[in-house]
């Protein structure tokens, strides 16, 4: 196994950062790495908000749902999917601009945005350092837009705390490997899977948690998914597209 693959294998999610500051250099490595990683067409529709004024974060971890690890981590980058630039060259070139009337524009976005996250927190966890991926960033997102000052076509994906991360909380289990490798097609025995996994989760928890914490994934996921818009927590985003000019009226 190589350095790569070491890190890439190791991965874990910090919620408890020291207060020392990342150094510039280390921002700019996971920058550079998050900004090399491959877009649609180059149209590289991502841009990246580097906050570390304090004030700021105490009110992005609000807009989050209060999410405490971002008053936390000395770093909080927040992910756009950006289409803004791709509207000024149709300016440029006097041509309209469609590619938000696309449905395909929120994948074209999101898959961006996934690659550019992944990338710096692989870049993240090569210097030592620790993060977590806020999707919470999408519970208030007129609120983070206005405070971000995000232009029209673009839009919050996710937000990644970055510090040095302290109380270790070790490696999640995954789901068992075949439920995720599908050969050649599609596997339909997840079901199985489920079950086997349920209870490798459950005795994770129960082990993490000095026995307190009973509960299995599919219990877990289910609650989360039970009700519209995530049990009402994302219930702004259809109206955040709208304002944001990602109409996506092919969906009509
Ligand atoms: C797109 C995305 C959004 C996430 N949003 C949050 C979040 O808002 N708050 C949080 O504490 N963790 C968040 N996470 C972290 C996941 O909960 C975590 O990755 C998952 O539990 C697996 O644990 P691990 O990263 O330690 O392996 C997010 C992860 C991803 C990929």
């Amino acid at each position: 196994m190589n350095d790569v693959i070491s890190t890439l294998t190791s991965h874990r999610s910090f919620r408890k950062y020291k207060e020392q500051q990342i150094t510039e250099e280390q921002l700019n490595s996971i920058l550079s790495s998050a900004q090399s990683a491959p877009t649609w067409i180059h149209g590289q529709q991502v841009s990246v908000i580097v906050i570390q004024d304090k004030e700021r974060k105490a009110k992005l971890a609000n807009f989050c749902g209060n999410q405490n690890h971002i008053n936390e981590a000395p770093t909080f980058l927040v992910f756009c999917a950006d289409f803004n630039r791709a509207k000024i060259a149709s300016d440029i070139e006097n041509v309209p601009f469609a590619a938000c009337d696309d449905s395909d524009a929120l994948l074209v976005g999101a898959t961006d945005v996934g690659i550019a996250l992944s990338n710096a927190i692989a870049a993240s966890e090569s210097l030592g350092l620790g993060t977590v991926p806020i999707g919470g960033i999408r519970k208030k997102p007129l609120d983070v837009i206005e405070l971000l000052k995000l232009p029209k076509y673009v839009i919050p994906i996710a937000g990644l705390c970055v510090g040095y991360g302290l109380e270790d909380p070790g490696i999640n289990p995954r789901l068992p490997k075949d439920s995720f490798i599908h050969k050649e097609e599609y596997d339909h025995d997840q079901k199985s899977y489920i079950n086997i996994y349920d209870e490798t989760f459950r005795q994770h928890h129960l082990n993490k948690s000095n026995g307190d914490r009973d509960v299995t994934w599919s219990h877990r996921i289910s609650s989360f998914y039970k009700e519209k818009h995530y049990n009402n927590n994302y219930s702004e985003v259809p109206t955040m597209l709208k304002q944001q000019g990602f109409t996506c009226s092919d969906m009509k």
